[in-house]
């Protein structure tokens, strides 16, 4: 597809059925993230939210590497003496791993193809769902670096694991293995690297299988619902739920219900979902 072509550290594929292939695009630096892939994939990722030849969105790395983290020389160095440009690298960063990928009505996915360290962690835990090959290599090695997990690291890595290995793992910089971020709760799925993009365009296809607007909602309400109250997550849920029925365009509660209850035709749970809208 022509759009999505005048990025240099970023590579936008979108495939016949929908699955959205970004990859971080500097293998010589280990896809480390400097201030222009920053800029480009909040450019990509805001412009992906509305494509409509777009369903999912994966994010992986080209060559051995998901993400070596912040590049050292360009977001860090060089940016001490431009506080401009490390302000405007920060916010760009800030803003498309955090709230763009967060708030998304597409899925999105962290194909985890390799390393991934220090603030790749920021964008690996925004994603909805993370798949890893089982020889990837994760790792918290800001200490070895002498600063602190920040760029908000510590406290993403901190939601997603328990606290001892939360603290283990950024005191200590050791790092793991597939295998071990899904014990860990940082991955779903791990899987040997030959079979990683086999496994995720299966999940993919999962995915779009779904009502868009219904998916949509889904993983909002649950990432909205962490920080409430159970008050407060009860009346927000019930506000959301009644909205979906107005704005669902499949109108798929009502469809679901008369295949399942009136024509017998669908069986959520046991078989592929085949209903008729
Ligand atoms: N920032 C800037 N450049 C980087 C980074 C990085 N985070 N990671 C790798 N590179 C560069 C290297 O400087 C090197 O560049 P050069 O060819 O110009 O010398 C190139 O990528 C290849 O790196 P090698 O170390 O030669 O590759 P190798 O495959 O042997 O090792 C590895 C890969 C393990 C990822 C290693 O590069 C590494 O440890 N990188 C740092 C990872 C890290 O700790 N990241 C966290 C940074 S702090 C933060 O994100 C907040």
């Amino acid at each position: 597809m022509a759009k999505y072509q005048d990025f240099t550290c970023v590579k936008v594929e979108i495939d016949e059925e929908g699955i959205t292939w970004v990859t971080f695009n500097r293998p010589e630096k280990r896809n480390a993230m400097n201030p222009t892939l920053h800029f480009e994939m909040l450019e990509i990722m805001t412009a992906l939210e509305n494509d409509n030849d777009c369903k999912v969105i994966v994010l992986t790395g080209a060559g051995n590497s998901w993400s070596a983290g912040m590049d050292l020389k360009e977001y860090f160095r060089e940016t001490e003496n431009n506080p401009d440009l490390g302000f405007r690298a920060t916010m760009a960063h800030r803003y498309w791993a955090t709230y763009v990928t967060n708030w998304s009505k597409k899925p999105t996915i962290a194909m985890v193809n390799g390393y991934c360290f220090g603030g790749a962690f920021h964008s690996l835990a925004h994603c909805d769902i993370v798949v890893s090959a089982d020889e990837a290599t994760y790792g918290l090695s800001e200490v070895n670096w002498g600063i602190i997990p920040g760029g908000n690291v510590a406290k993403v890595f901190n939601n997603l694991v328990n606290h001892r290995d939360a603290l283990f793992y950024a005191m200590t910089g050791r790092t793991f293995d597939g295998q071990k971020a899904v014990e860990m709760g940082v991955a779903n799925i791990s899987v040997p690297l030959a079979q990683l993009k086999e496994e995720t365009i299966k999940i993919c296809r999962e995915l779009m299988e779904k009502s868009p607007m219904v998916l949509a909602y889904t993983k909002q309400c649950v990432r909205a619902v962490q920080g409430m109250d159970m008050t407060e997550s009860f009346e927000y849920l019930g506000a959301k739920a009644l909205a979906l029925r107005t704005v669902d365009p499949r109108k798929t509660r009502a469809t679901g219900m008369e295949e399942f209850l009136d024509k017998k035709t669908y069986r959520p749970g046991l078989q592929a979902v085949k209903k008729t809208s």
